[in-house]
């Protein structure tokens, strides 16, 4: 009623620029085709997505690429500017000389004059052969985050990203950011879902006016873990509201106002994810939801070595566990 069905609804970033609040995900493992990709992201563009966030680390920007180049072709989309196209700086280029081409390099991919946003995908530098999150303890260095940040922000001025962020950043580490950014993130993209409610994170981000995008929505149901889409409460509220479980987690992350990355390569359920538009939570449920005991899932295992830079989970995410 009154939403805008194609794209859905949309948030003004910091930097002045709309950004759609459903997004596809595009991140699976062992990397699919980019015909594969080209595919779901086309069947996302006919359910009415206009989002999509891809990454140098998933492999996926050559397929989101052939799906926009195609979906313009056949006029499904009339111009560039109808989508919103987010990826990442990998960890192997978190130094200030290699942002500009690694995000060249990700243009190309995509066959695009410029991305819609730019992320630092974690806070963490590797070297420069690690492609992917497996690692050694010695292959993770430094990050110097001033110099680094400058570099994005010399993307931004250069039109080549039209809003830069972060992503996996704690509180601890948006605030230093922020002391010395010129042009502040727009995003942190974070692991965010009714199992893991980022409350503290969600609120700093508020205050400083940073948006949220949600990674893994659905508990990361594609990396093996069922703690969302298993739990008795998100399941019990479904039955009462005849809707899915995978629904009601989505809805309850809209409500909170984030961006929603859910991936789905399967056009029914690309669809059911974007069926929450015209329905919402009671108080009670809300209630309720708010009530689940809360634990991290994403703790990223690969970057923690015993005597390594980031010793235990805790210190890598700043004891905001
Ligand atoms: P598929 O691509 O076959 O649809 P997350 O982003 O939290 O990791 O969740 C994505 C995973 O959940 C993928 O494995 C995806 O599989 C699956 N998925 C996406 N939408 C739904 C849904 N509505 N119901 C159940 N599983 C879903």
């Amino acid at each position: 009623m009154g939403t805008k069905l194609v794209g859905g609804p949309e948030d003004t970033l910091n930097s002045g620029r709309r950004m759609p609040l459903l997004a596809t995900g595009t991140a699976t493992y062992p990397f699919p085709p980019a015909d594969d990709i080209k595919r779901a992201v086309l069947d996302a563009v006919e359910v009415g997505y206009r989002h999509f966030d891809t990454a140098a680390l998933y492999q996926s920007e050559e397929g989101v690429g052939l799906a926009i180049a195609e979906a313009l072709e056949r006029k499904v989309i009339k111009s560039r500017d109808e989508v919103f196209i987010t990826t990442k700086l990998w960890c192997n280029n978190a130094t200030p000389e290699r942002v500009l081409p690694a995000l060249r390099e990700s243009l190309r991919k995509l066959k695009l004059e410029y991305v819609d946003l730019y992320l630092i995908h974690f806070p963490v530098r590797l070297k420069e052969h690690i492609l992917d999150m497996t690692c050694e303890k010695d292959d993770i260095l430094p990050l110097d985050l001033k110099s680094t940040w400058e570099a994005m922000e010399e993307v931004y001025k250069l039109g080549l990203a039209k809003s830069i962020g972060v992503s996996n950043f704690t509180c601890k580490k948006l605030a230093d950011l922020l002391s010395h950014a010129k042009i502040p993130p727009a995003v942190n993209q974070v692991e965010m879902h009714p199992v893991w409610q980022q409350k503290k994170l969600r609120e700093f981000c508020k205050e400083k006016g940073i948006q949220i995008s949600a990674y893994s929505p659905l508990g990361a149901k594609e990396w093996g873990f069922d703690l969302v889409l298993s739990n008795p409460t998100i399941i019990d509220i479904a039955r009462a509201k005849g809707k899915s479980v995978a629904q009601i987690a989505l809805r309850w992350g809209h409500e909170q106002g984030v961006c929603l990355i859910p991936k789905s390569f399967n056009k029914g359920r690309l669809t059911e994810n974007f069926a929450i538009l015209d329905w919402q939570l009671t108080e009670e449920e809300l209630q309720k939801i708010g009530e689940i005991p809360q634990k991290r899932i994403a703790t990223i295992p690969e970057f923690i070595f015993p005597d390594g830079m980031f010793k235990s989970p805790e210190e890598f995410w700043d004891g905001e566990m």
